[in-house]
């Protein structure tokens, strides 16, 4: 099939199949009067319309789209949710907004624990409903890819069902979905007081029956005080590493324990949160390549002090954005919010904002290669917006700027699963 984009008033990019990291990060290749070519998906054409025009004739495409001088980017990737679960917490929210902490719910068997409950109540068949109607949620915002975790089943079933659900989504959606297992996501109710026991059943059965059945790429551990210590994470992601998954790691959220020198020492793709992180951390990530993925909207959500994201780019970090979409310390999947918050609160020039949330999440997703970029030989997943240039992203502030989704040279009509 040959798609054409055509009419573009600027179209803006980063460059590269692999995470931008520093001051690279600001740095965009921005084209106006531009045009995109693909052939059965995969971006063929970049450039001047006029030359793009003259070799790939629009008479001989299967599909056009006339952008209208309007601006056109990169899909976005998110690289962190938890968008599968059953119930609500919005009690526990108002709570937390008075003053009660969120690990001190979480102690008293609320917080996670009361959406594993709600999880494990719910059957396979409304799990997928929920989790195609959210999905599609994502895709009208521009989210061309998605990653999502599970961790909210903690028990053998439940979990199973997480995952497998996921891998029936990402088999029936046109989005794409990198699939996560995050079984170290609290220690369940039935195993309280033997945390060591939970471990071994996480390393000497669940990860060797999930890698047997290939129902996850990445292994995650929420790293925390009163959660996972850094010597159960570190047992935990090497028993992963040998089976071969890729890793991430909820560091350094509220407690700074050194989760993001243990994701440098083991090799992880990504460490995310990073509210606490020292300058150690920061050093440790830049110098062994890990992505250090930023969730505004949960610091947001939960009143706390934003990742230090200039201190991390500054320092030579690749940093990416994502959503943290979840019940409980995140019940928000907005990515204008996000944008928002990135640029005005954690002082990210909007360039960098967008390479993070395109490319370098890609790279947190371990597909620099092949998407998170409009070049020649990566998928063509682009947005057309609303408006003429990226700036409008954040300066329409809080805002849904996306007119057409182009998923894998695909135009979708009405955010369309
Ligand atoms: O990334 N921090 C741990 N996990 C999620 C929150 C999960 C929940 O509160 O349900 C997070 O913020
Ligand atoms: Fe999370």
């Amino acid at each position: 099939m040959k798609t054409m984009v055509y009419n573009i008033g600027q179209l803006a990019t980063p460059l590269g199949t692999s995470a931008r990291r520093g001051k690279e990060m600001g740095e965009l290749r921005v084209l106006s009067n531009a045009a995109v070519y693909a052939e059965d998906g995969i971006i063929r054409a970049v450039g001047s319309q006029e030359e793009v025009l003259r070799e790939h004739p629009l008479t001989e495409m299967d599909c056009c789209m006339d952008a209208g001088q309007k601006a056109v980017i990169p899909g976005f990737v998110d690289s962190h949710t938890h968008f599968l679960f059953g119930g609500y917490r919005e009690q526990e929210f108002l709570d937390r907004i008075v003053g009660t902490p969120y690990l001190e719910l979480l102690r008293r068997g609320g917080g996670i624990q009361a959406t594993v409950s709600a999880t494990r109540e719910i059957s396979r068949e409304e799990m997928k409903r929920l989790g195609k109607q959210r999905m599609r949620e994502m895709l009208a915002q521009g989210v061309t890819t998605m990653e999502g975790k599970s961790g909210y089943g903690l028990d053998e079933a439940c979990e199973l069902k997480m995952l497998s659900v996921m891998q029936e989504l990402k088999q029936e959606s046109c989005m794409d979905l990198a699939v996560t297992y995050l079984g170290a996501h609290a220690v369940p109710l039935e195993y309280t007081g033997r945390s060591k026991e939970y471990v071994r059943f996480l390393t000497e059965r669940m990860l060797p029956m999930i890698r047997k059945q290939n129902l996850a790429e990445f292994c995650d551990v929420f790293c925390e005080d009163g959660v996972f210590d850094i010597e159960e994470t570190r047992t935990i992601l090497q028993a992963a590493k040998r089976l071969g998954f890729a890793l991430k790691l909820h560091a350094d959220e509220i407690e700074c324990l050194g989760g993001a020198e243990l994701a440098a020492e083991l090799g992880a793709t990504s460490a995310d949160h990073l509210l606490a992180i020292s300058d150690n951390g920061i050093a440790a990530l830049a110098e062994k390549h890990v992505v250090a993925t930023l969730l505004p909207n949960t610091a947001f959500c939960l009143a706390k002090p934003y990742a230090p994201a200039r201190k991390l780019i500054d320092g030579g970090a690749a940093v990416a954005l994502a959503s943290d979409y979840n019940p409980g310390s995140c019940f928000s999947n907005s990515i204008p919010l996000m944008l928002a918050l990135a640029v005005i609160h954690m002082h990210m020039s909007m360039e960098e904002a967008l390479t993070a949330l395109t490319l370098n999440g890609a790279a947190a997703l371990g597909h620099a290669d092949t998407i998170g970029s409009i070049e020649v030989g990566k998928k063509a997943d682009l947005l057309i917006l609303r408006y003429p240039s990226y700036q409008f992203l954040v300066y329409h502030t809080g805002v849904n700027q996306v007119e057409h989704v182009i998923k894998a040279g695909r135009i979708l009509e009405g955010g369309k699963i």
